[in-house]
């Protein structure tokens, strides 16, 4: 496997400073798992990180298997989710495992990590998982796009802990986010620095819709997972797998039908959002 990011400081500072997005957007998605029948079953948590979405899901009775690319990550999941089972790959090629349920939170299907990372990489993952969950199930995930880094203001942002500061400077163009960041820990009376540099692929919603709607699923947009709202570039979506799909459907040429019935999480569905995705990728064309 290539050269991965999330080294141990970082894999540390994410895990006790920045896990708070997977923590608030759990409990909205186990929510929308019970309300939409799933309880008890399996999910796949791609990216799973330090294992924050993990830890809640099993609490929660699900079977849960996580897989990231970072050991310094895994290491951290597997000591913070006991019950669940983590293994090492990427999100563009690890087996997924039949399962009820996946979830992709916290930007992980843009990281160019993994240089797969990409549009057709995507569209590939969303087949797969069609395909690896059962009629019914749930895909839930967010990622980047355009405006990201952009939205926030300053594009050098400092955030410390006790024992921990980190430094990121973000640029964003030709369809990519890039932060650097440096990340300092204190080692007895001084600091010890390591440097990453990530880069991150920016998906258009209306592309993301567009591919769902192509891999079969009924996929809409998102204003936030429950408490966790977006800010602007930050797109997060729910996409249901027929109840009464056995298989994807067969490749169309041509404009896609709508998504279909969207839903605003956790399995209630509403018309509304369905024509106004249909009416963006019709205006876009
Ligand atoms: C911002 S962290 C989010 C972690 C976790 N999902 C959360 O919300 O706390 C992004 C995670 O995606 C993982 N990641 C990046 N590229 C990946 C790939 N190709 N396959 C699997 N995991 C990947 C990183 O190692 C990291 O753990």
């Amino acid at each position: 496997m290539e050269a991965t990011g999330y080294s141990d400081d970082l894999a540390y500072v994410h895990h006790v400073g920045f896990e708070g997005f997977a923590e608030r957007a759990a409990p909205w998605i186990l929510g929308g798992l019970r309300r939409a029948g799933l309880r008890r079953g399996t999910v796949v948590d791609l990216g799973c990180g330090s294992g924050a979405f993990a830890a809640r899901a099993t609490a929660a009775g699900h079977r849960v298997v996580g897989i990231d690319v970072s050991p310094s990550m895994l290491a951290i999941a597997r000591r913070r989710a006991p019950r669940a089972t983590f293994r090492r790959g990427s999100f563009a090629d690890a087996a997924l495992p039949r399962c009820d349920a996946v979830v992709a939170l916290g930007e992980v299907l843009g990281y160019r990590f993994d240089r797969r990372a990409g549009r057709p990489a995507l569209r590939r993952l969303f087949r797969r998982v069609f395909d690896a969950l059962a009629p019914g199930g749930m895909f839930v995930f967010d990622v980047a796009g355009p405006g990201r880094a952009t939205v926030e203001g300053a594009n050098v942002r400092v955030v410390r802990g006790d024992d921990w500061v980190v430094l990121v400077r973000r640029r964003e163009g030709r369809g990519r986010l890039v932060r650097e960041i440096a990340t300092f820990r204190r080692e007895g009376r001084g600091w010890r620095g390591t440097e990453e540099t990530h880069v991150l692929v920016l998906f258009r919603p209306d592309q993301v819709l567009d591919d769902l709607a192509a891999a079969g699923f009924v996929g809409a947009q998102v204003a936030g997972f429950g408490r966790e709202r977006f800010p602007a570039g930050l797109a997060g979506f729910v996409a249901l797998k027929p109840p009464s799909a056995d298989a994807r459907p067969a490749p169309r040429r041509g404009p896609r039908a709508a998504a279909g019935r969207a839903t605003d999480g956790g399995g209630r569905a509403s018309r509304s959002r369905r024509s106004t995705s249909a009416r963006v990728r019709g205006a876009r064309r």
